[in-house]
């Protein structure tokens, strides 16, 4: 098939694209190379068979350029950090948001060529995953599904949850269903709820199969080590590399569900080569939660640096305690089976990493979210 990757640059989207030209497709990429997430050099990722477009996705023209002749396409294009998003509102936005109306305008006038929309979303858009109290029923529900903590609980230094529906229960984390309703705490969040539910709809309504993955927190090599707002094992990686510990929100006990990028390739095959008829996004994770210290720990293990940890008990705004996937669905639907634990695949990634130079941009950033107030 002729496929277009937009985003097809970035870490995710470059694993993507050699799966797919190894699979026989001819594969296009849309990528703006933000420079952020690229710095100047350009990417030697991808496969010398994939077509590349230096473009917008919120650029009308450049997008009907890059649909033409295309029967399948993955949105993968998006700005992905939480924290920065808090600040750059309007361009986080505009990516993602407004950058997903422009695809899905064009998608729809070429509607009877396209057999196929993957997007990718994101865990974020839960907020708080799913918790079951430890002293009541759950207030005769399935599981317990929080809001955000209130500030004045942050602001004691409370981290875990409370149960809104007993006065003595604390909650603990149970894997998160789709079903859970959608509560998410971040402008990032909010725009990766709008780009599921956009391409959800208007692929429903023009009859274009659409698929959403909602990625848990992916890692792997290639991910961008040098840019302070990517994800925390990038980030906790390029701290080490440069012999510095890790810095730790909260109390580390914060916990997410980490998935190798392999797994998450393979959910995007599944999701273009078999008939799926989801009307949500689909969970893409492994089923295991893994708190932030423990992370920081193997990380640090396997350079085998012992710069220590530095936690510095503070919140960043957006973020959740705990989230990690039920993948009942996904192993229903698309037959995945995640095959990569973080035993193995943190290794796999410190292997790539210490290839790598990188610059250490987090006080950079801690700096910048914390004269915002968006640490604190
Ligand atoms: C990440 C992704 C998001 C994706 C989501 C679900 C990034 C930037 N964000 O968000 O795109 O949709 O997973 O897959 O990749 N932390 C520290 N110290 C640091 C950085 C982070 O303690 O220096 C903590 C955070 O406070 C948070 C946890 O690590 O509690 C995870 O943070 P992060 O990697 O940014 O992931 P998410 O916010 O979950």
């Amino acid at each position: 098939m002729r496929i277009l990757v937009t985003g097809g640059a970035g870490f995710i989207g470059s694993h993507l694209v050699s799966a797919l030209v190894d699979r026989g497709h001819d594969v296009r990429v849309l990528d703006l190379l933000v420079p952020q997430v690229h710095g100047d050099a350009a990417p030697d990722r991808l496969p010398a068979g994939a077509e590349r477009i230096q473009g917008d996705v919120s650029d009308a023209e450049a997008v009907r350029r890059a649909l033409d002749g295309v029967e399948a396409v993955f949105h993968q294009a998006a700005e992905v950090g939480v924290g920065q998003s808090m600040y750059e509102i309007d361009r986080y936005v505009g990516a993602n948001t407004f950058g997903t109306a422009v695809l899905l305008k064009a998608l729809v006038e070429r509607r009877d060529d396209i057999a196929k929309l993957v997007v990718a979303s994101s865990m974020s858009i839960y907020g708080e995953g799913a918790y079951s109290c430890t002293s009541c029923d759950n207030g005769g529900r399935e599981f317990v599904s929080p809001r955000a903590r209130p500030a004045a609980q942050v602001r004691a230094r409370r981290w875990e949850i409370g149960c809104p529906h007993c006065a003595t229960g604390t909650l603990a984390p149970i894997p998160t269903p789709e079903a859970k309703p959608l509560f998410p705490t971040s402008v990032y969040a909010i725009t990766k709820q709008d780009q599921e539910q956009l391409c959800l709809t208007v692929g429903g309504a023009y009859g274009i199969p659409t698929v959403a993955l909602r990625y848990f927190n992916v890692y792997g090599d290639g991910q961008a080590l040098s840019n302070p707002y990517t994800g925390v094992c990038a980030i906790f990686s390029s701290r080490l590399l440069n012999g510095q510990p890790p810095l730790i929100f909260e109390d580390g006990q914060q916990s997410r569900d980490f998935v190798h990028v392999s797994d998450i390739v393979q959910a995007n095959l599944a999701a273009l080569e078999r008939d799926v008829n989801m009307p949500t996004g689909i969970n893409i994770g492994t089923g295991v939660s893994t708190s932030v210290i423990e992370v920081a720990e193997l990380l640090a293990e396997g350079l085998g640096e012992d710069p220590g940890v530095e936690i510095v008990g503070q919140y960043r705004e957006g973020d959740v305690r705990h989230c990690f996937a039920d993948i009942s669905l996904a192993r229903g639907v698309l037959g995945y089976e995640p095959t990569v634990s973080l035993k193995e695949g943190i290794p796999e990634l410190l292997a790539w990493v210490r290839e790598q130079s990188a610059a250490d941009g987090t006080p950079q950033a801690l700096a910048e979210l914390t004269s915002r107030r968006l640490v604190w």
